[in-house]
């Protein structure tokens, strides 16, 4: 079965990729003309919903941002994790600042073909690529063909490293049902491995309820990428339980407390972001591109 166009979502990732490069994440190659006029015309909507009392989306961006970071460095200082792949990765700086800190670490990044020739292209003209750093095209819907992720990875990565996969800004454009296959095909992909992490965020409808304004800030983001903003689960409770359903056996769901540190601003209580692991199947034969052992 062919993976549904999902390329109306690309544009955001200009946007996300300025917010990076403004709160001093990312790289100045990686932050677009386009960024930078989404990024003056959300500012606008931002201020419009902080005027009303309402949450704001740049602190939510950077909390999951942070978080994420946080969570993913513990488990490289620590040796658990010494690949990455970022899945949906657009222009983000994480794959470049996380290779440039950590001198053993493998770095995927995978997107839609023209995200990631885009990067690609970006990355080698700032002279900023490495052999360590892959970015390549992959499809995260796609279970077949030569974008499918178990498909890219398995030329890559090495079984007897210990490996994450992270999205970041891609699961709220998908419906429940999708977002549970892509959380099943990562469990498969992930138990290949000496151990295997799943980091990604999500959004609940209790804290989207508590915070005032905040349904507009959901409306908005899915006027910009003409399609739905899914929220997925009611509660932590509800998004563990998926989590367990998809597979994963253990996990905890961070919150801004892991952040308390950083002054981010209203809105930030929106982001929460899933931290689940698989435990190898080392002694089973690795998953192929169908997802069938
Ligand atoms: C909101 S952006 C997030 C980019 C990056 N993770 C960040 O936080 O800056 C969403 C990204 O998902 C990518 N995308 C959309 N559909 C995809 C798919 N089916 N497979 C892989 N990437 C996809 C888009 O091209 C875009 O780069």
């Amino acid at each position: 079965m062919t993976a549904p166009d999902t390329s109306r979502i690309s544009p955001t990732a200009h946007y996300t990729s300025y917010v990076w490069y403004r709160n001093g994440l990312s790289h100045p190659a990686l932050a677009t003309t386009t960024g930078s006029l989404f990024y003056a015309g959300m500012g606008l909507v931002d201020r419009a919903s902080a005027a009303c009392g309402g949450p704001r989306i740049e602190p939510m961006l950077l909390c999951r941002h942070h978080l994420i970071d946080r969570v993913l460095e513990r488990a490289i200082e620590s040796g658990e994790i010494g690949q990455v792949v970022e899945v949906a990765a657009g222009l983000s700086g994480r794959g470049v600042r996380l290779t440039r800190r950590h001198e053993h670490l493998r770095f995927v990044e995978g997107d839609l073909p023209g995200m990631s020739a885009q990067k690609r292209e970006r990355l080698e003209r700032a002279g900023l690529s490495s052999p360590r750093h892959h970015v390549v095209p992959m499809n995260a819907l796609a279970d077949l063909g030569e974008h499918a992720l178990a498909q890219v990875v398995d030329d890559i990565l090495e079984p007897d490293v210990g490996t994450a996969i992270v999205t970041e800004g891609l699961t709220p454009y998908f419906d429940p049902g999708i977002v549970g296959q892509m959380w099943r095909r990562f469990v498969r992909v992930l138990s290949g491995y000496r151990a295997g992490l799943y980091l990604g965020d999500l959004y609940t409808r209790d804290t989207i309820g508590q915070v005032p304004g905040s349904r507009l800030a959901l409306l908005s983001m899915s006027a910009f990428t003409r399609g739905s903003v899914h929220l997925h689960f009611d509660d932590a409770k509800d998004a563990a339980e998926a989590a367990r359903a998809a597979g994963f056996e253990r996990w905890t769901i961070h919150d801004r407390s892991g952040v308390a540190d950083l002054d981010l601003g209203r809105g930030a209580g929106l982001a929460r972001v899933l931290e689940a692991w698989v435990t190898s199947r080392a002694a089973n034969p690795r998953p192929d591109s169908a997802g069938t052992p």
